[in-house]
């Protein structure tokens, strides 16, 4: 592995959690497309909104209010920018990815669908991208239809060629896989959807945090993403939507904020984002999503982009090397991701026993059931990587992972 493109120390004391021992053993966290940390710059921003600036926004004629409100929408301006979301595009800030997508799938279900109209999703979607469109289409009697993969973990293009046609109405699809790590060609996808008339939706959730995201050279109509996965705080996400579709979608909650007036007889709604923000929205969580946006641009995705593929190129190597170890998805294109399974061990005693040694995986199914069903499997063990892993780390679950397999020997 060459040379990092930032200080691995330097950037590693920023996340103070780092710093805690796990069964007396350094934590070595490769758990974060589960979740990331969280650097100091983020804790701070929401404990100084809370100490310091803590007040409802959108409503009050007072300094604090004014200046929450003000803090609240420049980060709206923020995630836009950080997205490459131009004038067409409206920033509607919801709990997380799953909220975002059900969010979309209520308003087109709503809006848009009818009887064997179809939507087209993938092989390798989380359940938060198949559940929704699955409700969606017993709503209203369309027709849910899946790409199916290649054994390296792909989209076979030629399927989807096949599959979209005149009545689909909508295209979902995840930017980059949370089991596989697979990036998808979102952007030829989003050109063929609108071709055919069809409304494209990307789940952006494992992407944001790791690859230069520009939602309007993508020409995505929705885009997704999650504030946790991204170094900011849970309960905090995005929906990134062409303003002309949130302006015809019926809001997803009624509720205070989200209106323009209220009678017993009827109610008018507020434009977008402010239609689909009804109550009090998390507004520390926007703080600090603003706070994790600013340090990611501060080290600079490029950068994060090209240190991560360093390590899972690394990663994939050491794996590879470790008699019994099956890596799943071999993508030509992939975020730092790694699913393996060992002969004979079940994921979950691989976690566990990696646990002994402080390191953090995730094992299952990963809320992707169909994919595991694709490769025959009931679950994975999944090391992925951030902006703080280091090779040594690599090297530590790799020599974790021989200890595993002796003890099963
Ligand atoms: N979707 C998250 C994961 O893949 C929780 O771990």
């Amino acid at each position: 592995m060459g040379q990092p493109h930032y200080t691995g120390d330097h950037i590693r004391k920023d996340f103070p959690i780092l710093d805690t021992r796990i069964h007396d053993k350094p934590l070595i966290y490769l758990d974060n497309a589960a979740t990331t940390q969280k650097p100091q710059c983020v804790i701070d921003a929401v404990t100084r909104y809370y100490t310091t600036q803590n007040a409802n926004i959108h409503r009050g004629i007072h300094t604090l209010s004014e200046a929450a409100t003000a803090k609240y929408e420049a980060v709206r301006q923020r995630v836009g920018a950080f997205i490459g979301a131009d004038a067409n595009y409206t920033v509607v800030f919801v709990r997380g990815a799953t909220e975002a997508i059900n969010l979309a799938a209520h308003g087109f279900a709503r809006a848009w669908i009818k009887a064997n109209d179809e939507i087209l999703i993938t092989g390798m979607e989380h359940h938060a991208n198949i559940v929704p469109w699955q409700l969606l289409c017993e709503a209203t009697d369309a027709t849910l239809r899946v790409v199916p993969l290649n054994e390296t973990g792909e989209l076979n293009m030629d399927e989807f060629d096949r599959l979209l046609n005149e009545r689909t109405k909508l295209v979902a699809l995840t930017h980059a896989s949370n089991v596989l790590g697979t990036v998808n060609p979102v952007q030829d996808i989003c050109a063929k959807a609108r071709a055919q008339g069809a409304v494209s939706l990307i789940d952006g959730a494992q992407s944001a945090p790791h690859t230069p995201i520009n939602v309007a050279a993508m020409d995505a109509d929705f885009f997704v993403f999650s504030g946790h996965k991204m170094y900011g705080p849970t309960g905090i996400g995005v929906l990134c939507g062409r303003t002309e579709w949130l302006e015809r979608m019926p809001p997803y909650q009624g509720g205070g904020g989200a209106i323009h007036s209220v009678t017993f007889e009827k109610t008018t709604f507020a434009e977008p984002p402010r239609k689909f923000e009804a109550g009090t929205p998390h507004i520390a969580g926007v703080l600090g999503l603003g706070a994790a946006i600013d340090y990611v641009s501060g080290i600079g995705i490029d950068a994060i982009a090209a240190h991560e593929r360093e390590l899972l190129l690394y990663a994939t190597d050491a794996l590879a090397d470790i008699e019994g170890v099956t890596l799943i998805g071999a993508a030509r294109k992939k975020v730092g991701i790694l699913s393996f399974t060992m002969d004979g061990i079940h994921p979950h005693d691989i976690a566990q026993l990696l646990d002994s040694h402080g390191i953090a995986i995730r094992a299952g199914h990963h809320c992707a059931q169909p994919l595991m069903q694709f490769y025959g499997i009931h679950a994975t063990a999944r090391a992925s990587f951030a902006l703080y892993n280091t090779q040594e780390e690599i090297e530590s679950l790799a020599n974790a992972l021989r200890a595993v397999r002796e003890v099963f020997a």
